[in-house]
């Protein structure tokens, strides 16, 4: 039976590798979540058929309590919950290896406790525990619940660095004491500070890469438990998520212009008080328009950029945007959507955001392909996107988010922004576009104000 076990596990890990290969265009996306998502199906019976399965009662009973918080989870969600629902995905994740590697330590007689058992035990417990606390607070910092601004403190990564040295030091007695069941206690303590000491100094701006990395350990723990259990498809599972979750990083480290070590050490995205709209105000103009305005410049124009951000969202205004797309392209205006890298809250935000209201995937288009069409383009339209267009990035050297690459909105004829007032993004800094001459204000609810721009357009009015 054992060998029709590892043939399935070895189907699986084929599936699982060409879903994620699937995952990387929009076009093939939904596909390769199916071929994954059968892979783990598959796994997971196969898992069951296993003849070292003694009893299926806590098995069933996982199954059901599980499947039950995950499927209502997923069924209530809103579109702009969904970052927040990751990261409690990402934590549970990691933090069911720690279980799974605490369960086995405790069946582990002192003969079967090798050096290897030691480290991997030790291994997924550091992980996965760092990966649920690191989590939680990502999640409240998504969520709105924790401040999203760094939080810091003296001496924060001298204290952060004697935690590690601590946890490194517990290895010790972990791989040579017969009984370490004090060092490994002692190991969830402190990797379960770690994670939030860690996560609690990372400024807003800086979250993307958090939460990609977050999500790479979860691979990471998955792996050093499918070493504890020797289960090689989850070695391969949790390498995969690992190295995605790796790469993904990279991405939004390059996507920012950070280091990772700048983003992880630096308490980078520091709300910089001296740039706060209070501050500035009163010495500076915002222009505020009316729907009028806004469609008699959209008539005008040859070119349309739209800039989707996460009020777009918020707003669940996907559908009426793509809805003013169509009436401007069939006036015979070109019409681009212009994709930030780190635009809404979890990566690819957007991409799924428009697909679901069936915006062509051509009109999509990527940051660097874009940015050299806004000097030639008329309206530059800006849907509940801030900091991704915050020309501080470019020049204010005291910002926070200054060289993290931006969209030039700025460059283009007129600039629209849809948004309900002069409240910043969430890196928490101040955007000089809306007091530019060529910005004009349409405040309110992207999805209102669309609506009626939508309709105006329609009647000719
Ligand atoms: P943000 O800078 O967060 O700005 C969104 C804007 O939307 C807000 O200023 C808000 O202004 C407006 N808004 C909210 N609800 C709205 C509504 N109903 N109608 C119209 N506007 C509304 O968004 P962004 O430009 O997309 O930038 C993303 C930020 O999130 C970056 O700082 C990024 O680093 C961070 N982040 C990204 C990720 C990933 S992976 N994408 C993950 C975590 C964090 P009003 O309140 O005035 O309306």
């Amino acid at each position: 039976m054992n060998n029709y076990v590892n043939l399935a596990y070895l189907f699986s890990v084929v599936l699982f590798i060409v879903g994620l290969k699937k995952l990387s265009s929009p076009k093939t996306a939904r596909y390769g979540n199916v071929l994954a998502s059968s892979a783990m199906l598959i796994a997971i019976v196969a898992s069951l058929l296993h003849t070292e399965v003694i009893s299926f009662t806590a098995i069933i009973i996982g199954i059901i309590v599980g499947g039950t918080i995950g499927a209502i989870a997923a069924v209530r969600v809103q579109m702009t919950g969904m970052p927040e629902l990751v990261a409690l995905f990402n934590g549970s994740g990691g933090f069911a290896s720690t279980l799974v590697a605490l369960s086995e330590y405790g069946q582990t007689s002192s003969d079967e406790y090798t050096m290897m058992a030691a480290i991997t035990i030790g291994l997924s417990v550091l992980i996965g525990t760092v990966t649920l606390t690191g989590s939680v607070v990502a999640y409240g910092k998504l969520a709105g619940k924790v401040p999203t601004h760094p939080i810091t403190y003296p001496f924060q990564n001298l204290a952060n660095g004697v935690i590690f040295v601590a946890i490194l030091a517990l290895f010790y007695p972990i791989c040579v004491a017969t009984s370490p069941t004090w060092a490994l206690c002692l190991l969830l303590v402190l990797s379960l500070v770690l994670g939030v000491a860690l996560v609690i100094p990372i400024g807003g701006a800086d979250m993307p890469v958090v939460i990609s990395l977050l999500n790479s350990y979860s691979g990471l723990a998955a792996c050093a438990t499918g070493f504890v259990l020797e289960n090689q498809l989850l070695i391969t599972a949790g390498s995969l998520v690992g190295a995605a979750g790796i790469i993904l990083t990279a991405m939004m480290c390059k996507a920012m212009n950070r280091s990772l070590g700048n983003v992880v050490f630096g308490a980078f995205g520091v709300a910089d008080s001296t740039g706060t709209t209070e501050k500035k105000e009163g010495a500076r103009t915002v222009r505020d328009y009316g729907i009028d305005d806004a469609v008699m410049v959209l008539e005008a124009a040859s070119s349309v950029i739209i800039v989707p951000g996460y009020g777009l969202a918020v707003a669940r205004a996907q559908h009426v945007t793509q809805e003013l797309a169509q009436i401007l392209e069939n006036k015979g205006t070109t019409v681009k959507y212009a994709i930030h890298p780190v635009a809404g809250r979890m990566p690819g935000h957007m991409n799924v955001l428009l697909a679901e209201a069936d915006v062509p995937y051509e009109q999509l288009l990527e940051m660097d392909e874009i940015n050299p069409e806004f000097e030639t383009t008329d309206v530059a339209l800006i849907l509940g996107a801030n900091d991704v267009v915050n020309p501080a990035a470019r020049s204010d050297k005291t910002s926070p988010i200054y060289g993290m690459p931006i969209l030039d909105v700025d460059k283009a004829g007129t600039v629209i922004i849809s948004k309900r007032s002069l409240a910043t993004g969430f890196a928490g800094v101040d955007n000089e576009l809306f007091y530019d001459d060529k910005t004009m204000m349409i405040f309110g609810d992207a999805r209102k104000s669309l609506t009626e721009l939508v309709e105006a357009l329609r009647t000719g009015a």
